[in-house]
C-alpha cells in the first residue's frame, strides 16, 4: 500500500502553506511545499540568467536543480535562499515558469518521492489533480482576492518587506489568471476535493476542518 497523501490546492497567499504544515505536525505527516520547486526554478533561472521564456533551459535547469530542504529552510547548492523564494520576483517567477509542461514534468519525480511513511501532506496547484490523483483527502482552499492580498500584506510587513496592498491584488489577481488559465495544470477544484473557504476563518479553525475530514476518511486510524 502506498502512504497515504493529504492534498491542499488553492490559490496564492490562500493560507495553504501554513494549513498544510500544521497539518502535517500533528498527523507526524511528511510535508511537501511544491510551491517551492517552481520558487526555485525561477530562482536558479534568475541567477543562471534563463529567460523565463525558454521552456527547454527551465527544464534543464528543474532537473538539476541542487536542492535541500533543511528543517523547512530551502538551500539551493547549500546556500539558504528562504527569504529570497518568498520576494515577490520569485512569486512571479515560479508562476512564469510554472506555465511549461516540461518544468512540470521535470519536478514531477521529486515530488512523487516525499510520499513516504507515515503519509504526506502536499500544498500547491495539482496536488490533488496531477501528482498525488489518488490522494486520500483532496481540499481545495481558497479565500477571496482582498483577504489574500491582505495576509500576504501582513506577512511582508512582518517580515520588514515593503508592501502596498493595491499592487499585492493587482499581483495576485494577475497570477490567479495565468494559474488559472493555462493549458496544463490548471488551477481548478476538482470534482473529488472538499471545498475550504477561510476567507472569514482562522489558520486553527482550517487546520481543524482538514484533521475533522481526515478522521473521517480513516476512522479506524483515531
Ligand atoms: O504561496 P503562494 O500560494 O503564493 O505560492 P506558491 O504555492 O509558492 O506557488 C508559487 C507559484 O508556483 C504559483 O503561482 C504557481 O504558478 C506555481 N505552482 C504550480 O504551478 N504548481 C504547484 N503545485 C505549486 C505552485
Amino acid at each position: 500500500m502506498m502512504p497515504p497523501v493529504i492534498a491542499i490546492d488553492g490559490p496564492s497567499a490562500s493560507g495553504k502553506g501554513t494549513v498544510a504544515a500544521q497539518v502535517a505536525r500533528e498527523l507526524g505527516f511528511h510535508y511537501l511545499d511544491s510551491g517551492s520547486l517552481y520558487r526555485l526554478v525561477a530562482l536558479a533561472a534568475q541567477r543562471a540568467q534563463v529567460s523565463f521564456d525558454d521552456e527547454a533551459g527551465l527544464a534543464r535547469l528543474a532537473a538539476g536543480l541542487d536542492v535541500s530542504f533543511d528543517g523547512g529552510e530551502a538551500r539551493l547548492a547549500g546556500e539558504s535562499v528562504d527569504e529570497e523564494l518568498r520576494g515577490e520576483a520569485c512569486s512571479a517567477g515560479a508562476s512564469r515558469v510554472a506555465r511549461f509542461p516540461a518544468v512540470r514534468e521535470a519536478l514531477l519525480a521529486r515530488q512523487r518521492a516525499m510520499r513516504r511513511l507515515p503519509g504526506l501532506v502536499a500544498d500547491g496547484r495539482d496536488m490533488g489533480s496531477v501528482v498525488f490523483p489518488d490522494a486520500a483527502l483532496k481540499v481545495f482552499l481558497t479565500a477571496t482576492a482582498e483577504v489574500r492580498a491582505e495576509r500576504r500584506y501582513k506577512q511582508l510587513i512582518e517580515k520588514g518587506m515593503p508592501a502596498t496592498i493595491d499592487i499585492l491584488l493587482a499581483d495576485l489577481r494577475e497570477r490567479d489568471l495565468r494559474d488559472a488559465n493555462r493549458p496544463v495544470a490548471p488551477l481548478v477544484q476538482q470534482a473529488d476535493s472538499v471545498l475550504l473557504d477561510t476567507s472569514a476563518m482562522g489558520i486553527a479553525a482550517a487546520v481543524a476542518f482538514v484533521l475533522a475530514q481526515w478522521r473521517e476518511r480513516v476512522p479506524g486510524l483515531f
